[in-house]
């Protein structure tokens, strides 16, 4: 690959940028200077003011989001969740959370597995932390074991069955393999209760880092991304 092309997507820098950098000789390849259209081989190591420069095609990112930013366009106001995300500006949300949810969201540049995640078949089990204005009772659990329904676009829906699991009172988990807008708070009103806080806790067996303070982030690593390629 073209070392212009290489730094321009390591960086995520603009073309124009990275070929300054080039020939400012701010970047070398090993030690030495190089034109622009030098080929940058396997075994090659590039630094750019002395720091090594890696090159990877696709980045994933785990974020813990704050209430007040949005994952999706369809929501006009508040800042966008991956403007948190301050080394790169080529990623997008893998599925949506609410304005107000907060919690486990993936941000990556991949879009095949972005898609596959959030493709209803694959069926990727969702986990939020709920906190409800009501406690739990024993047949809201059945009721969501059965699918309760919800409107959704002003048509009925019958929620694919869900798991409940009251943690005390007016605090639940919820296992979700769909995600309708809204579908939480949704499958909540359902059963004649309120959410008042909502937070994703994991998708999958991806679950958020403990260590994550709410609005900051870490790339997955090897094992997490391996296994969100996996999903079947
Ligand atoms: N369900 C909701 O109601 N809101 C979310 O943000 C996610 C799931």
């Amino acid at each position: 690959m073209r070392l212009d092309k290489y730094i321009k997507h390591a960086l995520c820098i603009t073309r124009g940028d990275a070929a300054n950098l080039i020939k400012t000789k701010q970047v070398l390849v090993n030690d030495n200077p190089k034109n622009k259209e030098y080929d940058v081989k396997d075994d090659d190591v590039v630094t750019y003011n002395g720091k090594l420069v890696t090159y990877k095609e696709y980045y994933y990112y785990m974020l813990n989001k704050p209430a007040g930013y949005i994952s999706t366009t369809a929501q006009k106001e508040g800042l966008p969740v991956t403007s948190l995300i301050k080394e790169r500006d080529d990623l997008f949300p893998v599925g949506r959370l609410d304005k107000d949810t907060e919690g486990l969201i993936i941000v990556t540049n991949d879009g095949d597995l972005a898609h596959k995640l959030t493709s209803p078949k694959h069926e990727v089990e969702k986990k939020y932390y709920v906190e409800s204005k009501y406690n739990i009772k024993k047949e809201d659990i059945e009721s969501f074991s059965e699918g309760v329904e919800i409107t959704v676009d002003g048509a009925s829906y019958k929620c694919l069955p869900a798991r409940l699991e009251i943690i005390e009172d007016g605090k639940s988990y919820v296992y979700i393999k769909e995600g309708k807008f809204h579908q939480v708070k949704l499958m909540f009103k359902a059963i004649s209760n309120e959410v008042l806080y909502l937070k994703r806790v994991a998708i999958g067996n991806l679950v958020l880092d403990e260590n994550l303070e709410i609005g900051s982030y870490r790339e997955l690593n090897e094992d997490e991304i391996a296994y969100l390629k996996a999903v079947k």
